[in-house]
């Protein structure tokens, strides 16, 4: 009877396993951040390869070009610059989903090896996906802040990816 006369004495006890619950998850997650760093890391490699880029085979402005790198290039090309949290599970795990999805589907290092047509659509899908500001991916964005593109920049990419259109047609 006494120990619930003492509402202090309860709290106490509550607050003290609570303390201990926090440590032991704090430990565990710390030995699960360690343990997952073995796991190999599965990074998409780079290629130094920059004869079909599409910033070599297009006539691209100093201001596109510096759009699609800073913006564009560590998804869609094969010369990702991986910072050193990139290497770091889990998010790597997300590095290499998004690099491996992004190349595969849009890889501007590749752009001089795809057929007239194939060029027309990806450049039509540019267009739509900057103008809604669905790429670049806001998960990039997060951590890139210089990526996130004014309305400006967008509409410099939009003009130059209609111009291509044209000269690609
Ligand atoms: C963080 C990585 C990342 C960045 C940065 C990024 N993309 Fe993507 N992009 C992807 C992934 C992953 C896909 C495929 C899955 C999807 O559509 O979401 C994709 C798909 C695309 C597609 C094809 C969409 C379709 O279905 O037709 C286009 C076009 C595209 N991106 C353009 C761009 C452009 C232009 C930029 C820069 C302004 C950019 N992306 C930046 C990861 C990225």
């Amino acid at each position: 009877m006494a120990f619930f006369q003492r509402p202090y004495l309860v709290f106490s006890i509550l607050i003290y396993s609570m303390k201990k619950v926090l440590r032991y998850s704090a430990i565990f997650l710390l030995l699960l951040f360690i343990i997952i760093q073995f796991i190999p890391i599965d990074l998409p490699e780079n290629n130094t390869d920059i004869t079909a880029d599409i910033l070599q085979t297009e006539k691209a402005s100093d201001e596109v070009k510096l759009i699609l790198e800073k913006a564009c290039y560590d998804c869609h090309s094969n010369q990702t610059v991986y910072p050193w949290y990139s290497k770091m599970a889990p998010v790597s795990w997300l590095v290499a989903r998004d690099t491996r999805l992004g190349r595969d589907e849009l890889n501007f290092s590749e752009w001089g090896e795809l057929s007239k047509r194939k060029r027309v659509k990806i450049l039509s899908n540019m267009v739509e996906e900057v103008e809604d500001k669905k790429m670049p991916l806001k998960i990039y964005t997060v951590v890139h802040r210089d990526a996130i593109l004014t309305q400006h920049e967008i509409e410099i990419l939009s003009s130059w990816i209609k111009s291509l259109t044209d000269k690609i047609m």
